[in-house]
């Protein structure tokens, strides 16, 4: 990739679901991927899938939620690419548990993974964000996150919101290297994480959507790709929604 003028982004969690989406929507668009997630073998027949479209894509191995993880994700990317553009903090888990029955281990390890990561992930990148032309940041949030969520456990919710002001604090920390840093927050969406609650749950979850059906992996794909365009270059510290008009304010 040295001395051409292609992106590299990087998606975490993007073996599946969201994060392969928006995975395929950067290829298709002539960005190099980098697809990290933790399943191994999901993670590379991913990145192959990528590649038999004609696009660059690689896999990489990572658990988010230890920063050496990410350390070596980041040198291994830089190995593979040369240089890295985008961040996508994409890669998270749900929970669906009453507040009597949450563990110690279970609030630490939903956290670890969904907010820890965000800022370690960017604090690794970082070095090599700085010297991109034009380096972005978008976090994936929740709508748990923007109002308190219905049916998410409230480690996920915390977990969430505490992106929301991380994206805050790191629009107007990085901003000096003209480093842009956004979130999409999704409301529910067709994926497997929402395997956790039943058939009652989701659909309460969708009567609650004026345009009346669950999110598509595509339509959070589409708002990240737009973040990520250089359309976007002068929009930093923004919270898009993307839930079918399920919250807004
Ligand atoms: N689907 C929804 O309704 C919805 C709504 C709001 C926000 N989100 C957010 O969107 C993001 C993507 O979720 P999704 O719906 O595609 O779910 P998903 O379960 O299909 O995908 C999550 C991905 O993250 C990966 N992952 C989990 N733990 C990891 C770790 N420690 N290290 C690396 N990768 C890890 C998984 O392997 C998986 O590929 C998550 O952050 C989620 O909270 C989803």
């Amino acid at each position: 990739m040295n001395g051409s003028t292609k992106k590299v982004a990087i998606v975490t969690g993007s073996a599946q679901g969201i994060g392969y989406a928006i995975a395929k929507k950067l290829a298709s668009q002539g960005i190099a991927v980098a697809i990290a997630d933790i399943h191994a073998e999901k993670t590379y027949a991913a990145a192959e899938s990528l590649c038999k479209e004609g696009w660059a894509a690689k896999g990489f191995s990572c658990d988010v939620s230890k920063s050496e993880s990410l350390e070596t994700l980041m040198e291994q990317i830089m190995d593979a690419f040369g240089q890295i553009d985008i961040l996508i903090n994409n890669a998270g888990i749900l929970h669906s548990t009453p507040i009597p029955d949450v563990t110690e281990a279970e609030w630490d390890q939903v956290m670890a993974v969904n907010l820890k990561s965000v800022f370690f992930a960017c604090q690794k990148a970082l070095p090599y964000l700085k010297k991109s032309l034009n380096p972005r940041i978008i976090n994936i949030s929740s709508l748990a996150g923007r109002m308190g969520g219905y049916e998410t456990g409230l480690a996920y919710t915390a977990s969430k919101g505490g992106i929301i002001s991380l994206t805050y604090g790191l629009a107007r920390q990085l901003a000096p290297f003209g480093i842009t840093v956004n979130a999409v927050c999704p409301g529910t969406t067709e994926t497997d994480i929402i395997k956790c609650w039943d058939e009652a749950q989701v659909a309460s979850l969708k009567a609650r959507i004026p345009l009346n059906r669950l999110g598509k992996p595509e339509n959070v794909a589409s708002a990240v790709a737009y973040l990520a365009s250089d359309e976007a270059e002068f929009i930093t510290g923004l919270l898009m929604d993307v839930n079918g008009g399920m919250y807004f304010g």
